[in-house]
């Protein structure tokens, strides 16, 4: 059976055994990048031929996030008109906007050439995320500290969310604010966890159940509170709340992020480039 890159975005578990690795990370992703054209009411999600386009609404490039929906197996143009159409989409709307290409829907030939294409129409680099995959989260190396999990489903989560992602990703306030504190913005499958110890918010993160395993987004702690297991325990918890058994989970990296994961029991399975407008 050959298998489906694109399609419905929640399916059983068991369908992500006719999928790679590769395949199920990138579509997770875009599941979850949904988010950013649901979230602030003055966004859209759009597809496009070949691609699809999730505006924010905002002038902030990497919430304006455009990606590929299927792989490109022959050099013949056909990444220079993705990204024509995703130029075109975001022209009449903002100056700012971000392409995630995960390399494994490229053909080597098209890879190659990538990053000229991309410069051509605009866009940098930025970073190199791996995309990991776990089978199951491995158990903890060492005890826990307690963190209260708290689901985002009320004004004080929602704006617990926005401040923990201002620190930890240096995202300006404005931004954050208009992104994560609307009631509208959590009625999809992008479900947040806040990390409460002592009662005040310290972590957050962000989980995605798609392409049938659980994406991990956006998962952030207050800089002092760090190296302490706040990052791991939330996790896991908000983890055993999504998952009533064991299940496969994935996820894009940052290098801060790396160790903490590989030590879960992600290994890398892909990679990703994120490219920003100049
Ligand atoms: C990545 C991040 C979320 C980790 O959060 P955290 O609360 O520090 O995570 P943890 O404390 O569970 O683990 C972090 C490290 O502290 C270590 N640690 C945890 N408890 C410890 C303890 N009691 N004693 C010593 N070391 C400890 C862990 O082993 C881990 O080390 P490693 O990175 O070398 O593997 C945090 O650094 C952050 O917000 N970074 C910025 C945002 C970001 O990049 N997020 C990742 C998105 S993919």
């Amino acid at each position: 059976m050959e298998p489906r890159v694109t399609g419905d975005r929640c399916r059983p578990r068991d369908v992500a055994l006719t999928m790679s690795e590769f395949q199920i990370i990138e579509e997770n992703l875009r599941s979850a990048m949904r988010f950013f054209g649901q979230a602030t009411g003055s966004g859209e999600v759009r597809s496009l031929e070949g691609a699809i386009a999730m505006f924010s609404g905002l002038e902030y490039g990497v919430f304006n996030i455009a990606l590929l929906t299927r792989g490109i197996t022959s050099d013949n143009g056909s990444l220079e008109a993705r990204l024509a159409a995703a130029a075109r989409y975001f022209k009449t709307r903002t100056l700012r906007w971000s392409f995630w290409l995960c390399e494994d829907l490229l053909d080597p030939p098209v890879r190659r050439r990538a990053r000229q294409a991309f410069f051509d129409f605009g866009l940098r680099a930025i970073s190199h995320p791996p995309g990991m995959f776990a089978p199951a989260l491995l158990p903890s190396v060492r005890p826990l500290p307690a963190i209260e999990c708290r689901r985002v489903a009320d004004e004080a989560t929602r704006k617990a969310f926005a401040e923990i992602t201002t620190v930890a990703f240096e995202i300006p306030y404005t931004v954050a604010y208009a992104v994560y504190t609307p009631e509208r913005a959590w009625k999809g499958d992008y479900q947040g966890f806040v990390g409460l110890v002592d009662g005040r918010p310290v972590a957050i993160v962000a989980l995605v159940a798609a392409a049938g395993a659980l994406g991990v987004y956006s998962l952030g702690t207050l800089p002092a509170y760090r190296r302490q297991g706040y990052g791991e325990g939330l996790l896991r918890a908000a983890v055993a709340e999504m998952q009533q058994r064991p299940g496969p989970l994935i996820l894009q990296s940052t290098e801060i992020g790396y160790s903490l994961y590989r030590r879960m029991g992600f290994r890398d399975a892909t990679k990703f480039t994120v490219y920003l407008t100049k």
